[in-house]
């Protein structure tokens, strides 16, 4: 029987390249963490109207029921963990105690892909503000006492509500979008937890990976008093000529897979390979082979189903997004050799070894020569990594951290 206490919010779209969003499906929030999405039915006479997620969210059913945690883009459009200790400050809650109504119950203009969330209709106009590059700094300070638990000064916690609306966006580590060169940002923070400078590090790994072949967003590294800033450019968002942005639907790999924040653990890149092959863009399938074997050979071990997105095309075909979030893991003196993926790789489920991803090679449509020949292309450009640290600044001390002696790892083994 449905709970008569129910609390509601508006889904409102984005549809492409518009800066006024659409009421588009109203929500009706349980206490069994269940939420009753229903598609408003002006929307669906919309000529324009497309799923607000074609795999967990279908148009073509007016009310879906999404229970234990399978909310799927209603999810990926919530913060994580980094959004979910602003957000707990800013209600004075504690973080256990927030619900995905506490998380999708306010309007805010940074939200990952094409949705947002209201009490009213009314609200269709409306635009929150975005964070500048001029509050960058203030936004880094006060960051810098949440994490460590530190009271901050008024004037910088006047701030958190804005830091709250650039940090909707996933992901654990500190960080905010923010509006820069005209284009939208996402600002990656340096941590107190950091090991090496996560900045340089991400940037010349993700320009090692495109230098292999793996497609990446524009990057930059700003110093800003000290402190390295990632900045990476928001691929779900391009500049409208009013000045505003329009904005593409987004689905992580975790709602791709139908999977839930428990149920992670059984997500792989031979399933999500098989979504993709649906789909008319046969590149997106050897890009995700490609991603595999350079997570492989940098050991990032990171790679859960929150590091993969895909792009929601206006014929809701999926799209892989371009790549990000690729950081080798620190080494340590000792370490197998062979890494352990956060997901499924082949045969031997999360080994992180190449032989490992060649048990899978025809899931990605490659026969074994073929992938072979990729892995040995990948190898000879990931082999002048040390060019491409230093060309980004990345300290000896810092490379030391790393585990990129292919010769070693690799050498004799495909
Ligand atoms: N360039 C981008 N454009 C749009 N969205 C992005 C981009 N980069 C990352 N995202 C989104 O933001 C989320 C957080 O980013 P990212 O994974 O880089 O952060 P993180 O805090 O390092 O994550 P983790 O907790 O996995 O370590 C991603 O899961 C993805 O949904
Ligand atoms: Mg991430």
């Amino acid at each position: 029987m449905l709970d008569i206490t129910a609390k509601e919010q508006i889904a409102f779209i984005y549809l492409k390249n518009r800066s006024v969003a659409t009421p588009v499906a109203d929500l009706e929030f349980f206490d069994r963490d269940e939420i009753a999405c229903t598609y408003s039915n002006e929307y669906r006479s919309n000529a324009d109207a497309v799923s607000i997620d074609p795999i967990n969210i279908p148009i073509n059913i007016n009310t879906h029921l999404l229970k234990n945690g399978h909310f799927g883009v209603l999810r990926d459009s919530a913060p994580d963990l980094w959004g979910q200790i602003l957000l707990a400050k800013f209600l004075d809650k504690s973080i256990r105690d927030l619900t995905i109504y506490d998380l999708l119950s306010s309007e805010n203009s940074c939200r990952i892909g094409n949705l947002d969330f209201r009490n009213s209709e009314d609200m269709e106009g409306r635009e929150a503000q975005l964070p500048y590059f001029a509050e960058l700094e203030q936004l880094l300070a006060l960051a810098e006492h949440i994490e460590r638990e530190q009271e901050p000064p008024k004037d910088l916690d006047a701030l958190l509500p804005l830091l709250v609306q650039g940090s909707s966006i996933g992901g654990a580590r500190p960080k905010s979008t923010i509006l820069y060169k005209d284009r939208l940002w996402i600002a990656k923070f340096p941590s107190i937890d950091d090991e090496f400078s996560n900045a340089r590090v991400e940037f010349a790994t993700m320009r090692l990976a495109s230098l292999c072949g793996i497609r990446i967003p524009d990057m930059e590294i700003i110093d800003i008093n000290g402190k390295e800033v990632f900045f990476i450019e928001r691929f779900d968002r391009n500049p409208l000529p009013d000045g505003t942005f329009g904005r593409t639907g987004y689905i992580s790999g975790l709602s791709l897979l139908k999977l839930s924040d428990e149920t992670q653990h059984y997500g792989s890149y031979v399933a999500m390979a098989e979504v993709l092959r649906h789909y008319p863009y046969p590149d997106d399938v050897n890009e995700l082979f490609k991603r595999m074997i350079f997570n492989i050979l940098c050991r990032n071990t990171d790679d859960h189903m929150r590091n993969f997105g895909y792009l929601i095309q206006e014929d809701e075909t999926l799209r892989l997004s371009p790549a990000f979030d690729i950081v080798p893991s620190p080494y340590y003196a000792g370490m197998e050799r062979v890494s352990k993926q956060a997901i499924g790789v082949g045969k031997k489920g999360k080994e992180g070894s190449l032989n490992n991803a060649l048990s899978v090679a025809a899931t990605f449509t490659y026969s074994r020569e073929e992938a072979l020949d990729v892995i040995h292309k990948m190898i000879e450009t990931f082999s002048q990594w040390k060019e491409v640290f230093s060309s980004a600044d990345v300290t000896e001390e810092d490379m030391d951290k790393l585990d990129f002696d292919i010769e070693r790892r690799w050498g004799d083994k495909v």
